[in-house]
């Protein structure tokens, strides 16, 4: 066993900056997670300016409690788009000074008529925020998040976040719902679709990137708006998958696999959180002031708005530890959530409650501050329309170039998860292809879930992308084959004629979009209804077949991995879907995407993740009394970070700058990447790291590092990472950040199964 060596013993602040301060104080040269920057941007909603707070300051001792808690209020528009059991906030709210923001409210028309109510007919005439879940694209829809994900390359999804902003704020839009920053480990749980899947590193990059992305480098500019970490936290943990269930779990575990890309997120300067609608270890999260107060805003410094979900609030009624309405504003107001969205928990009882003496009205004016440095921020009291233009709004949306950008990202966001034979790429020149399977043609699907004002007529579907790639020669025989659910198979025949006339078989199964997103769980991770049994009768026709799977979570599909030559992940890809695909299908683009979750075998594997603990008795199939199944393999179907290409690499010499370093030295970490096929392509290479032995149980392996690469044919590249002392620290058993040393691994590799291994020593 190692001596533990605490590196930092400060009192005062939170555990992490202080591990920041001392490693600072080390001369550490990067803090905190080291790809995305830890710096504070100067969008940083703690970066208030003189003029800014004295604005506020001034304007807030102009208004009565009503008017504040009307600043908090958020509620849907008058025109509708109320969820369950919400009221839509009428122009008479507006006028009375009820409502601070709405949501699901856009349009430049609209949302300048509003807010002309706001600013010209209400006493104080303080403009709105209109909000909208922009999740992937607005107009433009891009790949859902966990495909995107699967890109393994910030840059990229930086840009589809800033194009979604671009146009968003065209239509009106202040503030985005988004990024979803949820782990997730559980692919039952129908939000997997919306994060970036299970790894804290990989999840705290993306988090920051599409952070940058929404909020841009200057949150005044017209086509910014404030992005949102949601949802605070550990809601990915839902028991069973079942969306708003109880989590329950280890603080070891919430520091540090929930809250990481939370952290990312306020260290890019986010501008607003969300809490999220489950309880965590028995406290709803719209109450649990130790994370919400203590860690956010006392140890993280987060300065900027906390926004409830949806009826979050009042929820704590039901959750059973609120009694009515005002004892769940009290609470939630006493835990720092600002804004109520849709309860209308805090119009209704705060009153009563500062009146009566029970709820300071500090606590009020501080949640009001916030609000308004964010219209601040914003420029909206310089000029309350800016966002409202309806010039703008036609010129910046579905832009050739943010169609062309659609395209790249949903290339970059396929897997390659199968190629025998090889039997991908596929010629252009095919005689007959038959495209089968009851997604090829669903426009809808294409879009995936929360698609905001994506419209499937926008969408180029499989069968379409493919028609259009195809030699004018091709014929392309389209069968649906059977519906994504249900048990008829009444079409079975016809699609397998198909098959049976083609030169070769595109097959596109999986889950149709309403299967994914919030509350759409399931209990199966199998492709739904009569899909595979279509499978089994095309694969029995013995053409060459692909089979594409369109999904927003991680499916077991086995069965297709043992009997299809090739199979692709190709996620929800958003409007270019269909050309996106048939770039890659025919090989004018050569997949580059790895996995961004692990993918199970059966649903019996769950929670399956490749960062999981040893155990005292490691799985060995050699040994019965191991930690593992009598009826299935111990491995995934598929690992975390796996994926194909078209051509080959290979990895050598690994290389380390030192055997042996102290805490404070800085690691070098090599590998030569040799493309060692004829055609060029993209490899995610990974970094990962295993402390061998610690004062608590550390994971076998973790995520520390990667980058995206492109070599031509033959071509080979050293590609370097530098670890600081951040990447080996971990909370010891007090939870308090620590280094111990002793020996670490580091394996560097194509995917987390498939690695070149090192060691190294941290001395004293
Ligand atoms: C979801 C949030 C979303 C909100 C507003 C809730 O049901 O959990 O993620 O932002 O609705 O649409």
């Amino acid at each position: 066993m190692k001596s533990v060596a605490r590196i930092a013993n400060l009192s005062g602040k939170g555990r992490w900056v202080r591990l920041a301060i001392v490693l600072a104080l080390a001369g550490y040269p990067s803090l905190g997670l080291s790809a995305e920057g830890a710096n504070p941007t100067p969008s940083n909603p703690a970066n208030g300016s003189p003029a800014m707070d004295q604005f506020v300051d001034s304007l807030l001792a102009r208004m009565t409690l009503e008017e504040k808690l009307g600043q908090l209020n958020q509620l849907a528009g008058p025109s509708g788009g109320a969820g369950p059991e919400a009221r839509a906030g009428t122009e008479a709210d507006i006028r009375a000074g009820r409502i601070g923001s709405f949501l699901g409210v856009y349009g430049a028309a609209h949302t300048r008529e509003l807010q002309r109510i706001a600013v010209e007919e209400s006493r104080l005439g303080i403009p709105l925020l209109f909000a909208h879940d922009v999740i992937h694209g607005f107009r433009t829809i891009f790949p859902v998040p966990l495909a995107e994900a699967a890109s393994w390359d910030p840059e990229a999804v930086e840009r589809a976040a800033r194009i979604a902003a671009i146009e968003a704020t065209a239509h009106g839009l202040h503030w985005t719902y988004a990024p979803m920053v949820d782990i997730a480990r559980d692919p039952r749980w129908g939000r997997v679709v919306e994060g970036s899947g299970e790894d804290p590193y990989l999840g705290s990059v993306m988090a920051a990137a599409r952070v940058r992305g929404f909020q841009g480098a200057d949150l005044a500019a017209a086509d910014t708006l404030l992005a949102t970490a949601k949802h605070f936290v550990a809601y990915g943990a839902a028991e069973g998958g079942r969306d708003y269930n109880t989590a329950d779990l280890s603080d070891r575990t919430v520091q540090e696999i929930y809250l990481p890309p939370f952290q990312a997120a306020v260290n890019a300067g986010v501008q607003t959180i969300m809490t999220a609608f489950n309880e965590l270890a028995g406290v709803p999260m719209h109450a649990h002031r130790r994370w919400t107060f203590d860690l956010l805003r006392r140890d993280w410094g987060f300065a900027g708005v906390v926004v409830s979900d949806y009826r979050g609030i009042l929820e704590m009624v039901q959750h059973g530890v609120a009694q009515d309405g005002a004892a769940a504003g009290e609470l939630a107001i006493r835990a720092g959530v600002d804004v109520d969205m849709v309860s209308e928990s805090y119009v209704r009882q705060l009153p009563g409650l500062v009146r009566s003496g029970r709820v300071p009205e500090s606590l009020v004016d501080e949640a009001v501050r916030r609000v308004l440095r964010a219209k601040y921020r914003l420029g909206l009291f310089q000029d309350p329309y800016r966002y409202s233009d309806s010039a703008r709004e036609s010129s910046r949306t579905l832009r050739a170039e943010h169609l062309a950008f659609a395209r790249e990202m949903a290339r970059k966001s396929i897997v390659l998860l199968k190629n025998g034979g090889p039997t991908l790429p596929l010629a252009k020149d095919l005689r007959t292809l038959a495209v089968i399977g009851p997604l090829a043609d669903d426009a809808e699907s294409a879009l995936g879930p929360w698609a905001a004002a994506g419209q499937p007529g926008d969408a180029i579907t499989p069968l379409v992308g493919i028609r259009q790639a195809v030699s004018a020669g091709t014929r392309v025989l389209y069968e649906k084959g059977a519906e994504a659910d249900g048990s008829d198979t009444g079409g079975f025949a016809a699609a397998e004629r198909a098959a049976r006339e083609a030169d070769a078989v595109i097959l596109v199964l999986g889950e149709p979009r309403d299967m994914s997103g919030e509350a759409h769980n399931r209990s199966s991770l199998d492709l739904p209804g009569v899909q595979q049994q279509l499978a089994e009768r095309i694969v029995a026709a013995g053409k060459p077949t692909v089979a594409v799977l369109m999904n927003g979570r991680p499916l077991s599909t086995a069965w297709l991995d043992g009997h299809v030559p090739a199979l692709v992940e190709a996620w929800y890809l958003g409007v270019q879907t269909g050309p996106a695909l048939a770039d890659v299908l025919f090989g004018d683009v050569n997949p580059g995407g790895k996995l961004p979750v692990s993918v199970p075998r059966t649903v019996g594997q769950v929670p399956i993740y490749y960062n999981h603990k040893n155990t005292g008795r490691p799985p060995d199939e050699r040994d019965h009394y191991t930690s593992k199944y009598l009826d299935l393999p111990l491995t995934p179907l598929y690992p975390f970070g796996h994926g194909l290409s078209y051509t080959r690499f290979a990895y050598r010499d690994l290389r380390l700058g030192a055997a042996r370093l102290r805490r404070s030295d800085p690691l070098d970490v090599s590998v030569t990447v040799t493309n060692s096929g004829s055609r060029a392509g993209d490899e995610v290479v990974q970094l990962y790291l295993r402390d061998e032995v610690a004062s608590v149980t550390r994971p076998g392996l973790a995520l520390r590092r990667f980058q995206r690469i492109t070599l031509a044919p033959g071509e080979s590249r050293t590609v370097s990472f530098t670890l600081h002392a951040d990447d080996l620290a971990f909370p010891g058993a007090d939870l308090q950040p620590v280094i111990e040393p002793g020996f670490f691994t580091v394996g560097v590799g194509t995917s987390s199964a498939e690695l070149l291994k090192a060691r190294f020593e941290v001395v004293e």
